[in-house]
């Protein structure tokens, strides 16, 4: 039998479940979400509590358990239930007016509807449930067979680890149905974890899509769910069958079933109804915040697709518009040099100005020596130019001759060869290469560029998050010598604020305002702005979490820094390095005097003992510290004596003096059962 408590856990952590599943939904699917992250955080602190304190009421499909999976050594095989076919490209209007004259020939009625959806540029997967669960997550593959990813599926926010009876019933959803759609990677993200890549000193991904692929078959589930991909559901099957009798339904019955369908889709009643939509999208995906590359167009009644069939490879029901790749073709005029914050060069392209995709192009990243090499670039050279959403442009191919265009034939122009300086271009500090990096780097400490880099990374979003410390104010302040580093971020004035280029009485208020609320960010957001090397927001997080304060990170040896998980000897070298830096080490304490957050929170806190004090005696069904444990996380404090301040004696048998001391003084003595009312 299960005692009170056991019950009391499972009926809280049901509860709880339901819960976190409605404001998952709301917030991952809907976009609309209803609660604070810190509540948010809270109730899923609570679970995880409790689940570990009741390990037999974990579930595999409870939101606590999305990054529940080991790391694999490797992706098992599966068949796909109907084959994930491709679908065939039409490239203009001609050629979307060609289908439809198709469609209507072989269904013999022009009175076809379609339905038109975003070609959302990621990576198709598809997911089967059983029960009303989520069993496998499984990749495209050749279309045949494919990889089981499910752990990193289950990372996705968007995709619900299991759907409630009664609400596949109202959808009119079997309980084993498998759903396909597209994993993305949306642009936000994508550029976050660039920017963290680059901190780190890995490389880039290029482009969003490959982001996402490479992601989705990462082997670390824990990476994967820092990565926070989306997933678009596009299709309902059962046993590899459509279930039901229109598309449009289908994508009603998965939105109705908590699955993120794309909003933007459209029933039109023609191909005029398409075309529409097709400029629409072409003129407004710049402000979508993921890539398309076009709009798919699928018959939207199964009978008639049934009808129309497949070619070897792909639906006749369906087809894919592809809007024109957002690339270009100019010549590189010059290659300049930028220094990053950790010094790194970055040799960026300055191209003759191009338009691609409604903006204008002239400059273009080369990212490092290696890549001019295996591009084989050089000054002068016409280039092929890409760009997407919001991108940085990059030289993606060097024109050969026969693809030269006619401008180049006619002022033919010298080419040459780019040598990376041997002096920092910002300071005149020594370059190195690093035997065994692609990156060149200014060795001198003091670079300004390393400075302005530094504080802009300090201010940016996801670290200290500073409104309004831009580039051209933290260019104004470092020129003037008001920031030397990022501590004197902390000593600005108003005065000093004032004295700057267009600023306004209100606009260093709200500095000043923005500055005082940074102060109270918690401590992994201090470990991440300091900017040491490989320490990413991810390793800042783990460091935090491990060491519960800058002082005690400051003081590990190499071997207890690599005690945190994810944490090697490179990066362990690297946290030492930083902080046997006297500099670093003044920077640290004036951070400290400034008011920063040194000492990590605990996270699990709950609220409902606040400010209670407890004292625990007795012999108790479990020992002394598991009850510690569960008051203070709920937020109250053990003390050792009973004294007029004691709100609570939680009083286990043979309890001896204190419990006298507790009737003497008429503090109310409680036993196990009326502690977990309490929690
Ligand atoms: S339907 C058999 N709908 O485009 C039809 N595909 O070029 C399969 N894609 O492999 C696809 N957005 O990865 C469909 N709304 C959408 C899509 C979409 C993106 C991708 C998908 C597919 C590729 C075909």
């Amino acid at each position: 039998m299960p005692t009170a408590t056991a019950k009391d856990a499972a009926r809280r952590v049901e509860r709880l479940r339901e819960e976190i599943r409605r404001h998952e939904h709301l917030y991952y699917v809907l976009d609309a979400p209803k609660m604070s992250d810190a509540e948010f955080d809270r109730l899923m602190q609570e679970l995880k509590r409790l689940e570990a304190e009741h390990p037999e009421l974990v579930t595999v499909d409870s939101p606590s358990q999305r990054v529940g999976g080991k790391p694999r050594e490797g992706f098992v095989k599966v068949e796909h239930s109907r084959p994930m076919l491709s679908l065939d490209n039409a490239y203009n209007e001609e050629e979307l007016r060609a289908w439809e004259r198709r469609v209507h020939e072989l269904t013999g009625r022009t009175d076809v509807e379609y339905v038109c959806e975003l070609k959302l540029d990621g990576m198709s997967l598809a997911l089967t449930y059983s029960g009303g669960r989520l069993d496998k997550g499984v990749t495209r593959g050749d279309g045949y067979v494919g990889e089981d990813v499910t752990t990193n599926v289950r990372t996705i926010r968007s995709v619900p680890l299991s759907v409630g009876k009664d609400v596949l019933k109202k959808a009119e959803i079997p309980a084993n149905f498998e759903v396909r759609g597209e994993v993305v990677m949306p642009l936000a993200g994508f550029e976050r974890m660039n920017e963290d890549r680059e901190r780190q000193q890995l490389a880039r991904f290029a482009n969003p899509r490959n982001a996402a692929a490479g992601t989705i078959r990462v082997l670390e589930p824990n990476i994967v769910a820092q990565r926070r991909l989306d997933f678009y559901a596009y299709f309902l099957l059962r046993d590899g069958r459509t279930v039901l009798d229109r598309h449009s339904h289908s994508l009603e019955a998965l939105t109705a079933a908590g699955f993120k369908v794309n909003p933007n889709w459209a029933k039109v009643g023609d191909i005029e109804g398409v075309l529409a939509f097709l400029r629409k999208w072409e003129a407004q995906r710049e402000k979508l915040g993921y890539e398309i590359d076009g709009v798919v167009i699928k018959v939207d009644r199964i009978g008639l697709q049934e009808e129309l069939g497949f070619t070897g490879k792909a639906p006749r029901w369906a087809i894919a518009y592809k809007y024109a790749a957002r690339a270009g073709v100019t010549q590189i005029e010059d290659v300049l040099v930028q220094v990053g914050r950790t010094g790194k060069l970055t040799p960026v392209a300055a191209l003759k100005p191009v338009a691609i995709g409604g903006t204008t192009v002239s400059r273009a990243t080369l990212h490092n020596m290696d890549e001019i090499e295996r591009l084989g670039v050089k000054i002068g050279d016409w280039v092929t130019v890409e760009r997407g959403g919001d991108v940085i442009p990059k030289v993606v191919a060097v024109l050969t001759e026969g693809q030269l265009p006619k401008e180049a034939k006619q002022h033919p122009r010298p080419t040459k060869k780019f040598k990376m300086p041997e002096r920092c271009p910002v300071c005149g500090g020594h370059v190195v290469r690093v035997e065994g990096e692609a990156d060149h780097r200014c060795i001198n400490a003091n670079c300004p560029a390393k400075l302005r880099e530094a504080l802009l990374h300090w201010a940016g979003r996801g670290v200290m998050n500073i409104e309004g410390m831009g580039e051209s104010l933290v260019n104004q302040l470092a020129d003037r010598g008001l920031l030397k580093n990022v501590a004197d971020i902390y000593s600005l004035t108003k005065e000093k604020l004032l004295s700057l280029e267009r600023v306004g009485e209100k606009s260093a208020q709200n500095l000043l305002e923005e500055i005082e609320a940074s102060k109270k960010l918690p401590l992994e957001r201090v470990i991440y702005g300091l900017g040491i090397r490989f320490v990413g927001e991810r390793t800042a997080e783990l460091l935090a979490e491990h060491f519960g304060s800058l002082d005690a990170l400051m003081s590990a040896t190499a071997e207890q820094l690599e005690e945190v998980p994810e944490v090697g000897e490179r990066v362990s070298q690297a946290i030492m390095e930083f902080f046997a830096e006297k500099k670093n080490r003044e920077l640290v304490e004036r951070l400290r005097k400034a008011g920063l957050r040194f000492k990590g929170e605990k996270k699990q806190r709950g609220t409902q003992l606040a400010g209670k004090t407890f004292v625990i005696t007795g012999t108790l069904s479990q020992p002394r510290d598991h009850f510690k444990q569960l008051i203070e996380n709920a937020g109250g404090k053990v003390s050792g004596s009973v004294s007029k301040k004691t709100d609570y004696v939680l009083a286990g048998d043979e309890a001896g003096s204190k419990l006298d001391k507790a009737k003497e003084l008429g503090v109310k003595v409680i036993g196990e059962k009326e502690l977990a009312g309490l929690l």
